[in-house]
């Protein structure tokens, strides 16, 4: 029997870096989609609040609780054996002090996240390095960050290169271990990547960071809300669900289906 593959682990993260090698992230909200992305073989899956869209049916993440993100972590890890599991903090569960951040990081470390993501550059620093104090290990998330969607006027693209650099240095600085990137213009991604020690992962960031992360639901072309320039749709496994459930319901109605093979006898 093959050995398992080795779990990938927070330095393998720095150590793909050195080596050139590009990680692949993918985000997942329950058991069965962390165990097919797992099997798949990312470098990591990310618990991410855009569970509070794609699940939820919310325009925003910031309905996404802390409880929820801790269920929802739990199913995820259940589901995995090899990637690194990230979960996101939702919305005021760590803005409030560095206190709060190591409570709420150290939360889900206790279901089985390897690691938490949390939004903000310079604002956040602190809280980041208090988390990395208790050894909790940090993603951080600048650029377009959707718990701030309201300041931003909407989820839009982030262009203010000279902030984007001191934010993300900000959180290299406060010993964050990889820093994913969200809606800036290549040039300045490309910029961000060069300045850090620590890996870059890319959504709607271009090709020059160390890493991409997508949504699953819409890589997988199974979320329809609104679609960014930047998602790539790999499957179209929308339209593969609605005609399989139609064809079952339609043999449902015909008296197709259950046929004899389905049968106790
Ligand atoms: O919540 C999320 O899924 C994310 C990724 C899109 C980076 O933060």
């Amino acid at each position: 029997m093959p050995a398992p593959a080795p779990r990938v682990t927070v330095p393998e993260f720095a150590a793909a870096r050195s080596r050139g090698d590009k990680l692949a992230v993918v985000t997942a909200y329950d058991y069965t989609s962390a165990k097919l992305a797992d099997e798949a073989g990312v470098d990591a899956i990310l618990v991410g609040d855009s569970l509070g869209m794609v699940i939820q049916g919310h325009a925003t993440p910031l309905p996404v609780t802390l409880a929820q993100m801790q269920y929802h972590t739990a199913c995820v890890v259940r589901g995995v054996t090899r990637a690194l599991v990230v979960a996101d903090l939702p919305f005021l569960s760590y803005q409030v002090s560095p206190r709060q951040a190591v409570r709420s990081a150290g939360s889900m470390l206790k279901v089985g996240a390897a690691a938490v993501k949390l939004e903000g550059g310079e604002r956040i620093a602190d809280a980041i390095a208090a988390c990395v104090r208790a050894d909790i290990p940090v993603m951080g998330h600048v650029g377009l960050t959707p718990q701030s969607v309201h300041r931003m006027g909407g989820f839009k693209v982030q262009r203010d290169a000279e902030q984007l650099v001191k934010d993300a240095r900000a959180v290299a600085d406060a010993g964050a271990f990889a820093l994913v990137v969200e809606g800036v213009p290549s040039d300045i991604a490309a910029a961000i990547t060069a300045a850090l020690s620590i890996p870059t992962i890319g959504i709607g960031a271009g090709p020059s960071c160390d890493g991409q992360v997508l949504v699953y639901h819409d890589l997988l072309g199974l979320f329809d809300g609104f679609r960014p320039k930047f998602v790539k749709r790999y499957a179209d496994l929308g339209t593969a669900t609605r005609t399989a459930i139609r064809e079952y319901a339609d043999e449902v109605r015909r008296g197709a289906f259950p046929a004899a093979e389905h049968e106790f006898r």
